[in-house]
């Protein structure tokens, strides 16, 4: 793994932006795997930036993200599809068909996650991941279990996440009680990953990300069996390092 520890949010923003940017600079049809929460949207604002300074160019950049909530349609303005619309496709020239989310409404969750699945390997993986992590270790919605689940499958989320979570909705009860999530070995497919962490709520789980054992009681520590592992966390989050 390689770690950066930045002065603070707005500096770890800038980095994470500069590597993805770089990637979509020296591949221009990358598969660009995204991230919602709060984390990486400094970073979003900053490609956002790039592109309107003119640096960059998403328009053959084809994005695959982690997750969605189940039962929360597209408009859904805590769905993740309308995050990311609002946080980065809709004020970069990405081509919108080339951008895929799970489907939070599909009849059948269980049959659009292997169908998402699939879709993610016929594109090859994505050339780099960018993921948040929660304070419980969750990457994507991979929560703490007892074993790594490897597919895209449909997650029950912990009351932490819950809890975690209620801050964007009216209430707690308000927040979908399932999502569909990447699975960890589709993650782990990614040909580099790129984590983001800020703030001192944060710390252990970068702790147990970076150098606890690797369990899946910490789902964040099975990237140190991956081989390009990036690491851009803040003073804060990187205080037990
Ligand atoms: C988001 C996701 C989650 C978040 C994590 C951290 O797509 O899959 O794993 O990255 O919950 O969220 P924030 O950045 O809001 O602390």
């Amino acid at each position: 793994m390689r770690i950066y520890v930045t002065e603070d949010y707005a500096s770890m923003s800038r980095k994470a932006a500069a590597i993805i940017a770089a990637q979509v600079v020296s591949k221009p049809d990358s598969v660009l795997g995204l991230a919602t929460g709060s984390t990486p949207i400094g970073a979003y604002k900053q490609l956002v930036e790039w592109h309107r300074q003119g640096d960059l160019s998403f328009n053959e950049v084809t994005t695959v993200n982690l997750d969605e909530y189940k039962g929360l349609p597209p408009t859904h303005d805590q769905s993740y599809r309308y995050f990311m619309n609002d946080n980065l496709f809709n004020h970069v020239d990405v081509c919108k068909d080339r951008t895929f989310v799970p489907d939070g409404l599909a009849a059948d969750a269980e049959a659009e996650c292997a169908a998402y699945d699939e879709k993610v390997k016929a594109l090859g993986y994505a050339d780099i991941q960018l993921l948040g992590i929660g304070h419980n270790g969750h990457i994507g919605f991979n929560e703490p279990d007892e074993s790594f689940i490897v597919p895209t499958h449909v997650v029950d989320l912990t009351e932490s996440t819950i809890k975690a979570n209620a801050r964007f909705f009216a209430s707690a009860d308000e927040v979908p009680r399932q999502a569909l999530t990447m699975g960890i070995g589709v993650i782990m497919n990614a040909k580099r990953v790129l984590v983001v962490a800020s703030g001192a709520d944060k710390a252990d789980a970068v702790y147990g990300m970076v150098k606890g054992p690797v369990r899946p009681g910490m789902p964040a520590s099975i990237l140190q069996l991956h081989p390009d592992v990036t690491v851009v966390v803040d003073k804060a989050a990187a205080a037990k390092l």
